[in-house]
């Protein structure tokens, strides 16, 4: 089984993917922080050091690594769905689950953690709630495409166990 989370940033896909893991007793990997090792750069230096572009094609090469790996859950990060046809390569080779989160219930979580996202560090409150907006506006139709989607306010593992269960038979 290969199940790859999708969703906004702070939707809660390193969190819940972890708790998921655990419980179906597969394999965790979070891409941002397998980027982190391997290239030992925090993401917020990759992105400074060198572009977003450069990111992106990092990402993509290590997600399609990753995907060659059974029996695991995989934690994207918030952009990887939206480049380099990435979305092709999860939903051919696994389960992608869509945390979802509107827009409101983005911003109270991010509000509290912009700093290791560089996309969104220096943005003040409003800036963020609008950048929130226009990203979503974007990505929404890379998310959409996920074999399934779940509400990601209070996310419960036996609850979306069995709902990937019931859907994937
Ligand atoms: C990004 C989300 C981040 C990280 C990078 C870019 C994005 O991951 O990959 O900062 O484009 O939305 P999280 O979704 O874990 O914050």
């Amino acid at each position: 089984m290969r199940i790859v989370l999708i969703g906004f940033m702070g939707s809660g896909k390193s969190v819940f993917g972890k708790r998921l893991a655990k419980h179906l007793n597969l394999k965790f990997i979070d891409l941002d922080n397998h980027i982190e090792q391997k290239y030992k750069m925090t993401i917020p230096s990759i992105f400074s050091t060198f572009d977003e572009t450069v990111f992106r094609n990092l990402e993509t090469k290590e997600l399609n690594e990753i995907l060659k790996q059974d029996n695991l859950i995989l934690a994207c990060g918030g952009g990887t769905p939206c480049f380099n046809k990435n979305m092709k390569s999860i939903n051919s080779q696994s389960i992608s689950v869509y945390l979802q989160l509107n827009e409101k219930a983005l911003f109270n979580r991010l509000i509290k953690s912009k700093t290791k996202r560089p996309l969104i560090q220096d943005l003040k409150h409003d800036e963020l709630l609008n950048k929130i907006s226009e990203l979503l506006n974007e990505r929404e139709r890379f998310y959409n495409q996920s074999k399934l989607t779940v509400n990601g306010i209070n996310l419960n593992v036996e609850e979306v166990t069995d709902f990937i269960k019931i859907n994937t038979d």
